[in-house]
């Protein structure tokens, strides 16, 4: 049978538009609120097989969606290189912080000292995978380097993120050897999520707005492509998505840079620009802004129709501009893809 979202990826006439949406497992669907109340934490959740299987499937059931994308979490590596980390209640994940060479040596980046505490997570895949309808596509994914590294440096979420861009200005030894680990960690955890049966990857560098010129492409686009590059070697066939958060026109020096198959864009990126500059050199993924599903009804819809109007179906892959909201009405989402169903289906006939 055809996956819409792998066919898009790759090049084949896709039956329908895929749609998927970046965090649609979580916090606004009452039945994922239950399983993590039973699992006692989110890390807890992440690492017990059976229950990231549940709530990442639990979207799927809802809605009409074309993929599943794996329950886990962009900081579960740096917790498996052994920077102890923590998620609480209303305040986000907090990190030992990472700031000289001395704590950048005791970080661990082999495989096999990764996997001590990841290998739950290619267990969640396999059981996923096992469990996902046949034109359904299960996506794996990593955090960027970039993105990775400034939770690490600041100890958790930060407004300015103040430390990593003065280390990045510096240029400091430690910040570069810490991008080398975190590259070579990565590219292990995706290829064992490969393995366990992912089919698509998604690296999110949700702070690469941070950088520009010649930092950009120290920080965002060669970690990107060191990890693309050698994913390519082992796995030519999997697809890979990149979304570079905030970083405005250099879109498409990052789409060339970093050879991926698909550019997943923030709502304040035009589409009209999008299908001028980026549908030749991949598919678009996006962009609908997270906040018109909080209000849902017509604000959401006309939104939705300018993105549909813009980007061809062959080409596109519909998903917000960032993840869903936790005030998000589980109402609202379902409205949301019957919607653009429903244009796909008059735009056919
Ligand atoms: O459904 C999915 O998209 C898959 C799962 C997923 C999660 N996090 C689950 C999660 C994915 C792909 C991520 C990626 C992630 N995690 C990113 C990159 C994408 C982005 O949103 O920019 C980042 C920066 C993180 C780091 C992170 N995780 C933060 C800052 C927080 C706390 C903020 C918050 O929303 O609570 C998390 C927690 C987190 N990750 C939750 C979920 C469902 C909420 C945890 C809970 O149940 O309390």
């Amino acid at each position: 049978m055809s996956k819409p979202l792998l066919d898009t990826l790759t090049g084949l006439p896709p039956s329908r538009r895929p749609v998927w949406l970046m965090r649609q497992a979580g916090r606004y669907l009452p039945e994922y609120r239950e399983i993590r109340q039973q699992a006692g934490g989110f890390l807890n959740l992440c690492y017990s097989p059976h229950l990231a299987c549940e709530v990442t499937l639990q979207p799927l059931r809802r809605f009409d969606l074309d993929a599943a994308i794996l329950f886990a979490d962009i900081l579960l590596i740096p917790q498996a290189m052994g920077c102890d980390l923590d998620f609480r209640e209303n305040e986000g994940p907090v990190l030992r912080k990472i700031g000289s060479a001395t704590d950048v040596d005791q970080l661990a980046s082999g495989i096999a000292q990764l996997n001590k505490t990841l290998s739950p997570v290619y267990d969640a895949v396999s059981l996923i995978k096992s469990n996902l309808d046949s034109d359904k596509t299960l996506i794996g994914f990593c955090g960027a380097p970039w993105t990775v590294a400034t939770y690490m440096i600041e100890g958790g979420t930060s407004v300015e993120r103040a430390s990593s861009r003065l280390a990045a200005f510096a240029n400091e030894g430690w910040l570069n050897q810490l991008m080398d680990k975190l590259v070579s960690s990565s590219v292990e955890y995706l290829s064992c999520q490969v393995e366990a049966g992912a089919e698509v990857l998604q690296i999110f560098d949700t702070w690469s707005g941070d950088l520009s010129g010649e930092l950009l492409e120290r920080y965002c686009f060669a970690p990107i492509a060191a990890i693309r590059s050698e994913l390519k070697k082992r796995y030519p066939h999997v697809p890979v998505i990149g979304f570079a958060r905030g970083i405005g026109v250099s879109q498409t020096d990052f789409v060339d840079a970093c050879d991926v198959d698909g550019v997943s864009i923030e709502w304040p990126v035009n589409t009209r620009w999008a299908a001028t500059n980026l549908i030749d050199r991949c598919v678009v993924q996006g962009n609908l802004d997270p906040l018109s599903l909080i209000g849902g009804g017509e604000g959401m819809l006309n939104a939705t129709r300018l993105i549909l109007n813009d980007l061809p179906m062959e080409r596109h892959v519909f998903n917000l501009g960032h993840g869903i909201r936790k005030e998000t009405p589980p109402e609202h989402v379902a409205e949301l893809v019957s919607f653009i169903r429903a244009y796909d289906g008059e735009a056919k006939s």
